[in-house]
């Protein structure tokens, strides 16, 4: 085989860093933040644990004793684990803003349980989305009876949009990227008296995103309770970061010292997060070309979600597109022996970069991946879009 026509044959841009010390994963999300948002959203109906899928051909084939994919496409019937985020942030920003109009704390059971029925039907609460954060910000509008303003970039597909019209949102294209749907949906808020319910922070805005990695937790406990031992690594695909680093604090709660070593994998396109750690700081980055993994496409780091990842995460990849269809084949149509799954584009994203690395012996060697290694990945979107799923199984791998 000519090495170009293997995708994962080409070499990752790899950072590493000696993470900050500090004690990021229980200041900024602290484990009464993980605790209430489990006990809201379990309580809620139709919740049920996501399968936590063992991939043990795979991990063979790849060359590690242990492989685990979090499977979030079945979450609540949205599609990913996002589900968790923007829903359960939106009840909060419901039960403060009502408990400020009566003068008196309302617990998240009076909203969930529609008592405040025209308080809430008043409130609109928007969001900046490339799809499934909106997805979450809408079912959760309808679930509790707020408005629903959801901006999207010029790129999101139509699939998305309309998932998100289905629930009831309004839903807003722009013509630019996600960092301007971000901007258009603050300064509308602003002029209008809505709510931002964004799963970004920024100065000044850090309720919400932190309720959106709280809501994140479920995920991780879910897995924690269902990891027979601890991972050595995790590999967490980056978008903004909120996803990575609720992960990573909930893993560094539940294991202390054992926690897992945590590898950033993000778009070559959209690499802020990659950017930040060679930097030690939030760095932004310009996206000329939007990447498939759509969900990832972000140019811009979460600041709180930043605070984590410097003292947590050790590793950043950069990976190029072409590695996503190849990987979502390989995982629908399991010929390794193992469970065929369904994912989304940017599912996959760790486990394209697992594969890759542990194509490059130098790589392996600098991630600490072995054949003893215990990989956990977060599966974080099943077919959020058909049609862009459908086009992807159509495609052949090079031969
Ligand atoms: C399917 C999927 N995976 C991962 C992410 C990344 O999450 P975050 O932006 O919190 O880093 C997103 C974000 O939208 C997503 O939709």
């Amino acid at each position: 085989m000519a090495p170009d026509s293997n995708p994962f044959a080409m070499p990752l841009e790899h950072v590493q860093v000696q993470p900050a010390g500090g004690n990021a994963a229980q200041r900024v999300i602290g484990p009464r933040d993980f605790a209430a948002a489990w006990a809201e959203i379990t309580a809620w109906e139709g919740y049920a644990p996501t399968p936590l899928v063992p991939l043990p051909g795979l991990a063979a084939c790849i060359g590690v004793a242990a492989l685990h994919y979090k499977d979030e496409g079945p979450r609540f019937g949205l599609g990913s684990f996002k589900a968790l985020g923007g829903s359960y942030a939106a009840l909060r920003v419901l039960a403060r803003e009502i408990s400020r109009q009566l003068g008196r704390k309302v617990p998240l059971a009076e909203i969930r349980q529609r008592r405040h029925r025209d308080a809430c039907a008043a409130i609109t609460l928007v969001s900046a989305t490339d799809g499934n954060h909106g997805r979450s910000l809408a079912w959760g509008c309808r679930r509790f009876g707020a408005r629903c303003r959801i901006y999207i970039h010029a790129e999101v597909s139509e699939g998305r949009a309309a998932a998100m019209r289905a629930l009831g949102a309004e839903v807003i294209r722009i013509d630019g990227d996600y960092d301007a749907s971000v901007r258009q949906a603050r300064e509308e808020a602003e002029a209008n008296g809505w709510f931002v319910v964004s799963d970004t922070s920024w100065e000044g805005y850090t309720d919400p995103p932190r309720d959106v990695m709280a809501g994140y937790g479920v995920m991780t406990r879910e897995i924690c309770a269902a990891l027979p031992v601890p991972p050595t690594h995790v590999f967490l695909q980056g978008g903004v970061g909120g996803l990575a680093a609720a992960v990573a604090a909930g893993l560094r709660q539940h294991y202390g010292a054992d926690s897992p070593r945590v590898v950033i994998v993000e778009p070559d396109r959209a690499a802020c997060l990659f950017e930040s750690a060679r930097n030690g700081r939030p760095t932004a980055v310009a996206i000329e070309e939007e990447t498939i993994m759509a969900g990832l496409s972000c140019g811009e780091p979460s600041e709180m979600a930043w605070e984590i990842l410097r003292e947590e995460a050790r590793d950043f990849l950069t990976i190029p597109d072409a590695l996503i269809p190849p990987t979502v084949r390989l995982l629908a149509r399991c010929e390794t022996g193992d469970p065929a799954v369904r994912a989304g584009e940017s599912a996959v994203a760790g486990l394209a970069a697992l594969i890759a690395a542990r194509k490059s012996k130098a790589l392996s060697v600098a991630l600490g991946l072995d054949a003893a290694s215990r990989v956990l990945l977060i599966g974080s979107e099943g077919v959020t879009d058909p049609d862009i799923f459908a086009a992807i199984m159509e495609g052949e791998d090079a031969a």
